[in-house]
């Protein structure tokens, strides 16, 4: 075991006696104000680059970081110097909003899983784009965006569009979070009922800022794990329909039967880590199978090692994701990933 991983198994242990969100709050709080220091010279991590291309965007390796570990953009020193190739920021609304009763994290060690019931607590999308504009950045950033949850789903594009307008010129790629199991009816616009308006709207304002900015920023669509094979070859139709770039799969699972210990099988919200990863690539297989090579995979869900990394990327994956894995396996599994690739 090299010193890095001693100290974060010793870490480790001392953050774990804190309740999750507290756990998440001390350690990034504490490690933004390092990277933020004139320390960041010796912390910043030297990971070997792997480039990649896709989506007219230049990644120095594939691996990023998935949505909901910086909601509201506050650890960007942090999250931007650890050997990602990229980091997505959010999910952000665009009214601020407190979310779900606490408690609403739950780890499962033995597991590697997480159970999350946030429901999109962020400091609203105005917020966000303040630290964006303060920050000099030094890797791509995704912004993902929602609706508030007191916004009903026949309205849903309107939150999704004002976030846009605010943000468009401020990051490479928006992410279209569908997919949060956090927020009532959210997973309803992967419906074929829903889908095709509300990514036509979406479209036409895309149109119209490409126009104003002269620059075309990717759109994404994240989507749920807990699909069928036919609702994964419809929402294909549609990104192919309104040429969407890329897709994100996947967000959490409702299906907390994948975990071993059943006394989790009746908890409220999404579970994310190791027990998600075979679902997740199933995915990833059917989205390839469906959508043209010039539709970007983005694979998430479950990446805990190397070879969970290079099973998404051989199903098709050309840009990876990973949150939980960060969780239990810390900084070094970014490296380890990235070196073995
Ligand atoms: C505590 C927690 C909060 C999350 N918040 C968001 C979020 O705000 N928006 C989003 O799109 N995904 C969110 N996710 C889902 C992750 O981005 C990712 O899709 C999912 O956890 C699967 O990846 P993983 O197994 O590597 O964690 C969250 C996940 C966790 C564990």
């Amino acid at each position: 075991m090299n010193l890095t991983k001693i100290f974060f198994t010793l870490y480790q242990r001392l953050i774990f006696l804190f309740e999750p969100e507290k756990a998440h709050y001390i350690s990034l709080t504490i490690a933004e104000t390092l990277y933020k220091s004139w320390l960041k010279r010796f912390l910043k991590s030297k990971t070997k680059k792997f480039p990649t291309d896709s989506m007219g965007i230049k990644f120095e390796n594939p691996i990023g970081l998935a949505a909901g570990f910086d909601k509201n953009g506050d650890y960007l020193n942090f999250i931007s110097n650890i050997g990602f190739g990229f980091v997505e920021i959010g999910t952000v609304t665009p009214k601020p909003q407190i979310g779900n009763p606490k408690p609403r994290i739950f780890r499962i060690k033995e597991e590697q899983a997480i159970i999350n019931h946030l429901g999109f607590n962020n400091k609203g999308v105005d917020y966000l784009k303040s630290n964006l504009k303060n920050f000099r950045q030094v890797v791509p950033i995704g912004v993902n965006i929602g609706k508030n949850s007191s916004t009903p789903i026949e309205n849903a594009y309107q939150d999704y569009e004002y976030c846009m307008r605010q943000i468009y010129s401020l990051c490479d790629y928006i992410s279209l979070n569908i997919s949060s199991p956090n927020t009532k009816d959210l997973r309803d616009l992967h419906l074929e009922k829903y889908m095709n308006g509300f990514l036509k709207n979406i479209k036409k304002l895309h149109e119209k800022l490409i126009k104003v900015y002269k620059m075309r920023i990717p759109l994404i669509l994240k989507i749920s794990p807990d699909l069928t094979e036919d609702q994964i070859i419809s929402i294909c139709r549609y990104v192919k329909k309104y040429e969407i770039e890329g897709i994100i799969a996947t967000n959490t699972t409702v299906n907390k039967s994948l975990l071993q210990n059943n006394k989790y099988h009746y908890f409220q919200g999404g579970l994310s880590g190791k027990p998600l990863n075979e679902k997740s690539n199933t995915v990833i297989e059917l989205l390839k199978t469906n959508l043209n090579n010039d539709v970007a995979i983005i694979g998430v869900g479950g990446v805990h090692s190397y070879q969970s990394a290079k099973q998404k990327m051989d199903n098709g994956a050309k840009l990876l994701q990973m949150y939980t894995g960060l969780v239990y396996s810390g900084t070094n599994l970014i490296k380890e990933i990235v070196e073995n690739l």
